[in-house]
């Protein structure tokens, strides 16, 4: 099978118009991402959840900086996990990023000792009027050896029986995924946070946990995928630069439904592929970046789902991504003429102050 055609239906029906993208194309997509790659969140996980928070720690002028810091529990649904909020001094709710920090991140940095976090320049944010919300992943699901048996975390609380699960469940990514909508819950009451404008963030793994985010979740403003490679911007078919592969991906991270390793080999078989879920964020905002020495997540694939994706946000008459030709993206650059931004940093997979800097630009010029 080749690409799956963006505007097409499966019943060969050809979308024109955003009445029938919402209505039937965009839900179909969304059924095909979840049903072969992220899996469905039980009932229990999706309704009624009363999200609430707990204040555990509240400070002004931490560490000496002109930086708020409210350390809160946020429960819902019963379920209790850890998020921690950095906003400026100001009093007006300010554009805030929630940024998914994944265990690597999270045993590097101690926030009770200092606000130095090279993956999360917090200070920087906070003095360009930004807020950020840091999730650590952990209190979610733990990724420990990658290896998951659904015996902790959300798994074990929505849905305790594990002989119900299905091939088509939702998995780690999507429990990931289901935090940074709560702690959009949170935000969207929070006097700090402007809550039209909330961002959803991650690198790799948080980088495709921020893509199904900001497709399940379209109160998102903007979904930001940081070198999120396979099974997240990176198109699975058509790729010339080598880089990871479905059997490679199942093989060693239990992050996905049980059907995504059906593809494995087989990956032309996907009645879906990433361009459609790049497209999910249409018309709201989208950012993809990539690292130039980072082969094993494609970044010539990443574009190629960025490129594919403009027709979605055509439809609503926007613009998507303004890339030159393959071959002629230069790296360090500024690609945000379009409601798709894009940048490739020289180096290798990593997310640095930098790649912040230009999110940041990108959303000072787009932002309503
Ligand atoms: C591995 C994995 C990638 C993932 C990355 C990460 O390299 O193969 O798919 O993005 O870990 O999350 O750091």
């Amino acid at each position: 099978m080749p690409i799956p055609e963006l505007l097409t239906t499966l019943g060969g029906e050809t979308i024109t118009n955003t009445g029938d993208w919402e209505a039937y194309r965009r839900p179909e997509i969304m059924h095909l991402l979840a049903e072969n790659i992220y899996g469905h969140r039980p009932a229990a996980a999706e309704k009624n959840l009363n999200t609430t928070w707990n204040v555990l720690l509240y400070h002004e002028n931490y560490k000496g900086k002109p930086v708020r810091y409210q350390k809160v529990n946020i429960t819902a649904g019963g379920y209790t996990f850890l998020c921690r909020g950095f906003f400026p001094m100001t009093e007006a709710p300010v554009p805030t990023f929630v940024y998914i920090m994944h265990e690597y991140q999270e045993n590097k940095y101690n926030f009770e000792t200092s606000l130095d976090c090279l993956n999360v320049p917090i200070l920087d944010i906070v003095s360009r009027g930004y807020g950020v919300a840091i999730m650590p992943t952990s209190g979610l699901y733990p990724d420990g050896d990658h290896k998951a048996d659904y015996k902790a975390g959300v798994f074990a609380y929505f849905q305790p029986d594990r002989s119900l699960r299905r091939d088509n469940d939702w998995a780690t990514i999507s429990a990931w995924s289901w935090g940074a909508s709560r702690v959009l819950d949170w935000l969207t009451e929070c006097p700090w946070a402007d809550e039209k404008n909330v961002a959803v963030l991650g690198h790799s793994r948080g980088g495709k946990t921020a893509l199904w985010a900001g497709a399940t979740d379209q109160r998102f403003a903007l979904t930001i995928s940081n070198a999120s490679g396979c099974s997240g911007a990176m198109l699975h078919r058509g790729r010339t630069e080598g880089g990871e592969t479905v059997e490679v991906i199942t093989k060693v991270f239990d992050w996905f439904c049980g059907n995504y390793r059906k593809f494995a080999n087989r990956e032309e078989m996907l009645p879906c592929d990433q361009h459609m879920l790049v497209a999910a964020m249409a018309p709201r905002l989208c950012y993809v970046a990539s690292c130039s020495e980072d082969a094993w997540a494609s970044p010539a694939a990443e574009r190629e789902s960025c490129r594919l994706a403009k027709d979605a946000y055509e439809l609503y008459g926007k613009t998507g991504v303004v890339l030159p030709a393959e071959g002629e993206v230069e790296a360090d650059t500024n690609y945000h003429e379009g409601n798709i931004g894009y940048h490739v940093k020289t180096g290798a997979h990593g997310i640095l102050p930098e790649d912040w800097t230009r999110y940041m630009d990108f959303w000072d010029a787009k932002r309503g």
